[in-house]
């Protein structure tokens, strides 16, 4: 079923009454998707999109994106789609693994900075969400007691 999802983005794949008319892609108010509910309808948006204009895709379609083809995680309430980028990742596949359709903000921030962010991460970006959860709680960091990142789990 094809359906409107309320964004000022555009799917750089996908179609919208505007993009017909060949409205700038920022100035874009609709995005359609195939199924909206199922995270294989969408795709990275441009790096000219704003994280406000993300589409909003609810945790519930992030927690099920884990049975989908596309590895999505949470960084701030923002989705990023590593199913590429995760043979790349400097850091290695492995830790990006049990992050898999859940948030992993604090953990993300505990090695990055939003050089980082921007510089690679920007170009993952799907959608904006709430209220997706971190498997781990968050420890303190034990500076000059443990070798560094050792608690990241
Ligand atoms: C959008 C998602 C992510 C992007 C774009 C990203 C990007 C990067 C980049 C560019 C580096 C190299 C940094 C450098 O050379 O200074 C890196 C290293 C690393 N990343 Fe990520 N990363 C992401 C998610 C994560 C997550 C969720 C974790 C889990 C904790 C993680 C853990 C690491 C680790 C452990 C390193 C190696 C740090 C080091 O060698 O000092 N990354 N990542």
């Amino acid at each position: 079923m094809r359906r409107s999802v309320e964004t000022s983005a555009v799917r750089s794949s996908g179609h919208s009454i505007t993009d017909q008319k060949a409205a700038p892609e920022s100035e874009a108010s609709v995005v359609f998707v195939e199924d909206p509910e199922d995270a294989e309808s969408y795709r990275p948006v441009p790096a000219s999109v704003t994280n406000d204009e993300l589409p909003f895709i609810p945790s519930s379609i992030v927690s099920a994106s884990t049975t989908s083809g596309r590895h999505w995680i949470v960084i701030d309430n923002i989705i990023y789609d590593c199913t590429e980028y995760i043979t790349e990742h400097p850091g290695g596949q492995d830790i990006l693994k049990p992050f898999r359709g859940h948030d992993c903000t604090w953990q993300f921030w505990r090695f990055h900075g939003k050089g980082e962010l921007l510089r690679e991460g920007r170009a993952l970006r799907v959608g904006r969400t709430s209220g997706v959860k971190n498997k781990f709680k968050e420890r303190p960091k034990f500076v000059g007691l443990r070798p560094w990142g050792s608690d990241y789990l």
